[in-house]
């Protein structure tokens, strides 16, 4: 059985604003009283693993035994079966410029380029979820979007690597798709709702 996180404080695990919205609207009507480790201060570790789980846990659990409270971690990116996952743990990386800015037509183009040398176009989307307690318990939570990698890249919604990632079952692509639309079908919305029925309660 897995562990029920009581209504009550919880730290979200980043230090970005954008991530602290979206969290706090996909966690409304739990009871919740949110947090962010940004807010708290506390540092931020270095995501060592190579797996979306392993690098939520060491964001979840850093923070929970650094604030004494439960938290919440996440961690998400985009894989291409052809290049045996990767971007994967390393899709912000990718995008990654030398002046710190990060820029995702560019690395949308070079994931193209690799995977366009072989055949197949399989391709998907994880977003992990970590709930770590400060004695160290853990619960996670994977969401996964199959689908297929398109080229060239279509729509202007969304972010990331959005436009050039087309769900199974669908004729548009993320970028395409209303935020709404989206929502109701991603891999952030499967881990939320894993979450949901694993450990949360409607308060
Ligand atoms: P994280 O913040 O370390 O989890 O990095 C996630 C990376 O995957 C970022 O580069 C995001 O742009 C990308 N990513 C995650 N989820 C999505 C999505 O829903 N659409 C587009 N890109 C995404």
């Amino acid at each position: 059985m897995p562990r029920r996180l009581e209504p009550g404080r919880l730290v979200l695990a980043t230090h970005n604003k954008g991530k602290v919205r979206e969290v706090a609207a996909l966690l409304e009507g739990y009871g919740l009283d949110l947090v962010s480790a940004g807010e708290l201060g506390l540092p931020e570790p270095a995501e060592t693993e190579t797996s979306f789980i392993g690098n939520a846990q060491i964001k979840a659990l850093a923070a929970a035994r650094a604030a004494g409270l439960p938290a919440l971690a996440d961690d998400s990116g985009f894989s291409v079966a052809s290049l045996e996952g990767a971007p994967g743990v390393y899709t912000a990386d990718w995008a990654q410029q030398p002046d710190g800015s990060r820029d995702y037509a560019q690395a949308m183009a070079k994931v193209a380029a690799l995977a366009g040398e072989h055949p197949g176009r399989l391709a998907w989307f994880s977003c992990a979820l970590v709930l770590a307690w400060p004695d160290g318990h853990t619960e996670a939570f994977l969401g996964e979007a199959p689908g297929q990698w398109v080229w060239p890249p279509r729509g202007l919604d969304g972010f990331g690597y959005d436009p050039m990632f087309q769900p199974e079952g669908q004729a548009q692509t993320y970028g395409e798709m209303s935020g709404a639309a989206k929502h109701a079908i991603s891999h952030r919305a499967r881990a939320f709702a894993l979450l949901a029925a694993g450990c949360l309660r409607k308060g």
